[in-house]
């Protein structure tokens, strides 16, 4: 061979078959997990990553499959990260216990009974908004996203308003720390035990003195205290920070493309189908884990018993065999299911929905109030908002918030408007 030959370098495009496990901790990730997830999609549907030793499942048709086989993909790794924080919640239940813990709550967030709350969801959004309205200029995600949805879960649970600035850092804490790291773990723990001795004298006050509230509601069921500390704790996280991070997304998508704004402004009924589209297309929560309870196969793949599986739920919602130019975001397409979500099903009316509130068994239970915080929110932006624009110097755009977070938003949202 030639000197000339053998120095040649090779210009061929990589490999994108060849996955480096490395890639799920790296800044590339962190910043825009969409590229590895169309990667694993095509060549390794359900992907052994042997440097964390877990599963990625990432093609929509088997996640449905699995977020359903709740006998082969247990809850079990939830325990660590979100237990040793909030304490024994639903999450991590099966069977019998687990529907003995929804059944409490259920029915007071969807249907009727949900019904009875969207006064105070408007009211609690009208307050927000008419605090900026004459402003022509607002942070959207500080002032209103990040408010909304703690203030309405505080109002139906009964819990005073005043303390709000420490109900938002102790689930902000509470969220940081359901991971790995020492310092946020340390953090969350010693939140928590504020907040433990925040809710002693609060649950006895109200035991005397029960109302219509959510909590007082639960009192009279008979649920102990500490179920009441963990549930409460349970729903300020699950309820808040995802929410929050909903809208965020969703005004982030629809600030960018001037035209939808005009149509939203011209019929606000098109917010389902924002919605909708915005848990498709760049949905708070990118993944849910379990663990296998037994071997299993999943796409021609075995899975071990005691695996660690991750369900990409975003990639699933990004699935080109699914949904047509999925990377696109739009709210008009006609591939998306936009109706009521649903816990069972995924396919109805011929098309497909999106996986934001995952399936199965865990299906969300706030997924009504989630929708109904986001578009009467909206309604009421759009209210004293005209021409909403992002503003100049808006930079952020939606990724992670930490390393291995499966949480993904826009930070500070800088939205410029006239005045109404
Ligand atoms: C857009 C906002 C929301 C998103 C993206 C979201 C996402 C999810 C997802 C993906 C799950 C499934 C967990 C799993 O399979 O392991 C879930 C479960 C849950 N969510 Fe939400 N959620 C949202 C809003 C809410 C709200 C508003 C509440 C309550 C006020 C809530 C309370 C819960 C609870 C308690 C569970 C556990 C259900 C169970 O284990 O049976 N979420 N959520």
């Amino acid at each position: 061979m030639s000197p000339t030959t053998s120095s040649t370098a090779d210009t061929s495009p990589p490999d994108e078959s060849i996955i480096d496990a490395s890639d799920f901790d790296g800044a590339e990730f962190l910043a825009d997990p969409y590229p590895l997830y169309r990667r694993l999609r095509r060549h390794h549907p359900v992907y052994h990553d042997r440097l964390h030793n877990q599963w990625h499942v990432t093609r929509y048709r088997d996640l449905v499959e699995a977020f359903r086989d709740e006998g082969a993909f247990g809850t079990r790794p939830h325990s660590y990260e979100t237990d040793g924080v909030l304490g024994p919640t639903m999450l991590s239940l099966g069977g019998a216990e687990h529907a003995e813990q929804r059944n409490l709550v259920s029915d007071a967030l969807v249907g009727r009974k949900l019904d009875a709350f969207t006064p105070i969801v408007r009211d609690v959004a009208r307050s927000l908004v008419d605090g900026f309205a004459g402003r022509g200029r607002v942070n959207l995600t500080q002032e209103f996203t990040s408010q909304l949805p703690i203030r309405v879960i505080m109002t139906m649970l009964g819990l005073p308003m005043e303390d709000f600035a420490l109900f938002q850092r102790w689930y902000q804490q509470f969220m940081m720390g359901m991971g790995w790291a020492d310092d946020t773990r340390a953090t969350a723990l010693r939140a928590r035990a504020e907040y433990e001795a925040y809710m002693t004298p609060f649950l006895e006050a109200r035991r005397r003195n029960l109302g219509e509230d959510l909590t007082s509601r639960l009192i009279r069921e008979g649920v102990p205290d500490p179920a009441l500390k963990t549930f409460v704790s349970l729903l300020l996280s699950g309820g808040g920070e995802t929410t929050d991070k909903a809208m965020g997304n969703m005004w982030l998508n629809v600030l960018q493309e001037p035209e939808l704004v005009a149509r939203l402004e011209a019929d606000h009924g098109l917010l389902d189908h924002y919605f909708s589209e915005t848990m498709r297309h760049s949905p708070p929560v990118h993944r849910e884990d379990r663990g296998a309870t037994r071997d299993v196969e999943l796409a021609g793949t075995l899975i071990p018993y005691g695996a660690v599986v991750r369900l990409w739920i975003a990639s699933g919602n990004r699935d080109e065999t699914v949904f047509d130019d999925p990377d696109r975001f739009d709210p008009f397409r006609g591939d998306l299911y936009s109706e009521r979500d649903l816990r069972a099903g995924y396919f109805r009316d011929g098309l497909f929905g999106h996986l934001g509130f995952g399936l199965g068994r865990h299906f969300c239970i706030g997924y009504q109030l989630a929708r109904r915080e986001a578009i009467v929110g909206a309604e009421e932006l759009l209210r004293v908002m005209k021409s909403p624009r992002l503003a100049d110097e808006q930079m952020d755009t939606i990724r992670a918030r930490k390393r291995g977070s499966s949480i993904r938003s826009v930070g500070d949202l800088l939205v410029e408007f006239d005045p109404r």
